[in-house]
């Protein structure tokens, strides 16, 4: 429970899921049915920091470099690690120091347990993809800020750093993924967050998003209550509003793969639901079907097919 109520949002964010990374949050949950023949390789403790709200692991295919925005404990990222394959690469990205020691000591045992390793988790904000903030970490122990002169000198370095060590490439990622993050960003950096998602993705790539939604405009007294927006309440953009980042950010088509009718929660007569999202960079080629190819109910491709 957050009671500092002028707690800043990416703050009470990470002050939330750090407790969540050591004892489970019922309340952070909205329970999804992941493919268990997946599940057999997680551990428990995995399992139990399970904050998702949808499931973009279903829109993967083998051999793809997956990107998770806001890995948590990092359950998404080890069943993207099983469908990508040995050949493919599953990054996570978080900036919960709690969270990232859970997803790094049990990726071994997950490897152990599929016989290769192909995941890695590394810390950042993912409104700023370039910034690699293990690197700033030690930069600041090597050279810590005390004066203006000190703190000129590191906002060239960081600028130095997110060009010639970015934290994700541009161009790099085959599919961005997420489960339950985007809404958790600060409205100032929401912006910025499309744009990055945008950048980092290959011109064939796409993004597969699962994130909670409103279906009506959150009012600002809500989005300034610490305990909602890091419940992933009053971030929530509105169904129409949330396809359009992807369109204001350059995204060529976008789809929506799956929606809950049932709302997730309702607060102040507002309906919060999950749904996946998948935004092509580039419009999708059109193509005579393939003697296996099979259209998912959405009109996108089912899973592990063609498309998402
Ligand atoms: C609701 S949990 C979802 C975790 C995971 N995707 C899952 O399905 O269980 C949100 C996660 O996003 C991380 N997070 C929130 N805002 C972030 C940001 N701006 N940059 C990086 N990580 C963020 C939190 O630390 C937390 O681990």
């Amino acid at each position: 429970m957050i009671t500092d109520p002028t707690l800043s949002a990416e703050k009470a964010v990470e002050e939330r899921y750090s407790t969540a990374a050591a004892k489970r949050e019922e309340a952070l949950c909205c329970p999804v049915n992941y493919d268990p023949k997946y599940l057999a390789a997680i551990p428990a403790e995995v399992m139990e920091k399970d904050y998702g709200c949808g499931d973009p692991s279903r829109y993967l295919r083998e051999e793809e470099t997956v990107l998770d925005l806001g890995s948590g404990a990092g359950k998404i990222c080890f069943i993207a690690a099983q469908v990508v394959g040995a050949r493919g690469k599953v990054i996570g990205v978080d900036m919960t120091d709690e969270m990232l020691e859970v997803a790094r000591r049990n990726a071994p045992l997950v490897a152990g347990k599929i016989g290769y390793m192909n995941v890695e988790f590394r810390k950042g904000r993912i409104q700023d993809l370039a910034l690699d903030l293990d690197l700033l970490e030690g930069e600041l122990e090597n050279a810590p800020v005390r004066t203006v002169d000190d703190y000129l000198e590191l906002d060239r370095r960081l600028n130095q750093l997110r060009m010639e060590r970015p934290l994700i490439a541009s161009g790099s990622v085959d599919v961005v993924i997420s489960n339950c993050v985007l809404n958790l960003v600060e409205p100032s950096a929401k912006e910025q967050l499309f744009r990055e998602i945008y950048r980092v993705l290959k011109p064939t790539g796409r993004a597969v998003i699962s994130d909670i939604v409103a279906n009506r405009q959150v009012s600002s007294e809500m989005q300034q209550d610490p305990e909602l927006w890091s419940g992933c309440v009053s971030g929530a953009f509105t169904e129409a509003a949330f396809p359009e980042q992807f369109r204001k950010a350059g995204f060529q088509e976008i789809e929506i793969v799956s929606r809950q009718d049932e709302p997730w929660r309702v607060v102040q007569g507002i309906e919060f639901r999950s749904v996946t999202i998948c935004a092509w960079k580039r419009a999708k080629v059109s193509f005579l079907p393939l003697p296996d190819f099979k259209l998912g109910a959405s009109g996108c491709c089912a899973p592990k097919t063609e498309c998402c």
